[in-house]
């Protein structure tokens, strides 16, 4: 991950997983089932974890490219277009005319900062093997997963292996997972990266009950040289890096909680951002606790670009 020169630098972030569309409804106070009541505002946003990572990414200055499905209508045109604001670069082989682009109804309650996520899915595809083989492997330096299709998944890791194992070292391509949902079919991803962020969800699924034990726990499973992530809301985040010593930093939480809506996809960029121009693990942790605090201190996440200055 150090040591890469000029023309590395140059290359993107690839981030593969979903983009969706976010209604987004923001509350005084969470509504009582069956009331009739008023919102302080609503909004369209991108949305999808490697979306809205991807988002981070460009705020924070890492040239970046998004691939996943889309469908053709006016939903996909309000996402690239979003996408365009922010010069990531698209990989969307799949505009297929008989689906529709998975939308989620989010409630964001400004009393506590909670986002209720309703999210529908129906019938679009996630990205193939086939389709991420048209991608050139050479203009990216890192490229990330959000653990979904895990079958399909392991076949482009494999992949990525080959394409480094014939590269010079400077031209190899990092690899990063999330394994976010509580799925035994997202586990088998965990060796093939080198760097694996693993959810508190995941964490407890699989019983452990802080952080720390679930990095010691789940180290085993990881390829020799990975670090493995976990942040755990406002305890922070902790890591293992890849002679097994663990980390820890503090949650920065904001003044008020305002919107925590892809807070963890704003970790999981701003980690990604500073481990790959070279900084260490640590720093790396460090500096994802405080954009994903500072994130939750307002709405959406063009701030973030404000907040830069003071981290
Ligand atoms: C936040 C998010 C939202 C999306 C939902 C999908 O992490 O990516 O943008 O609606 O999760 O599960």
């Amino acid at each position: 991950m150090e040591g890469q020169g000029e023309h590395h630098k140059s290359k993107k972030i690839l981030c593969v997983g979903l983009v969706c569309l976010d209604i987004i409804s923001v509350v005084d106070a969470f509504p009582q089932e069956d009331s009739d009541s008023r919102c302080v505002s609503q909004r369209w946003q991108r949305g999808g974890n490697a979306s809205n990572s991807c988002t981070v990414l460009a705020l924070l200055g890492s040239p970046c490219a998004f691939m996943g499905s889309l469908c053709a209508g006016p939903v996909a045109s309000f996402i690239l277009e979003d996408f365009q604001r922010f010069q990531v670069e698209v990989h969307s082989p799949l505009e297929r005319a008989a689906c529709v682009t998975p939308t989620s109804l989010v409630i964001s309650s400004a009393a506590t900062g909670s986002r209720t996520i309703l999210h529908m899915n129906s019938n679009i595809p996630d990205v193939t093997f086939e389709d991420f083989s048209a991608v050139d492997l050479s203009t990216f330096k890192w490229i990330h997963w959000e653990g979904r299709n895990a079958d399909e998944q392991l076949k482009m890791m494999a992949e990525v292996a080959r394409y480094n194992a014939a590269s010079p070292p400077q031209h190899r391509i990092v690899v990063s997972v999330e394994i976010e949902k509580p799925r035994e079919k997202l586990y088998q991803l965990f060796p093939h990266a080198d760097v694996v962020f693993v959810s508190k969800d995941v964490a407890r699924h699989l019983d452990f009950h802080t952080p720390q034990s679930a990095l010691q726990g789940l180290r085993g499973r990881l390829r020799a040289g990975a670090v493995m992530i976990c942040p755990w809301a406002e305890k922070g985040a902790d890591a293992v890096d890849a002679d097994g010593t663990l980390l820890h930093s503090d949650a920065f939480p904001p003044e008020r909680l305002l919107d925590t809506l892809g807070a963890g996809d704003t970790f999981n960029a701003a980690v990604i951002h500073k481990l790959a121009n070279g900084c260490r693990l640590q720093d790396a942790l460090t500096f994802g606790c405080r954009v994903a605090g500072a994130k939750c201190g307002f709405h959406g996440y063009d701030g973030i670009a404000d907040k830069l200055t003071q981290m």
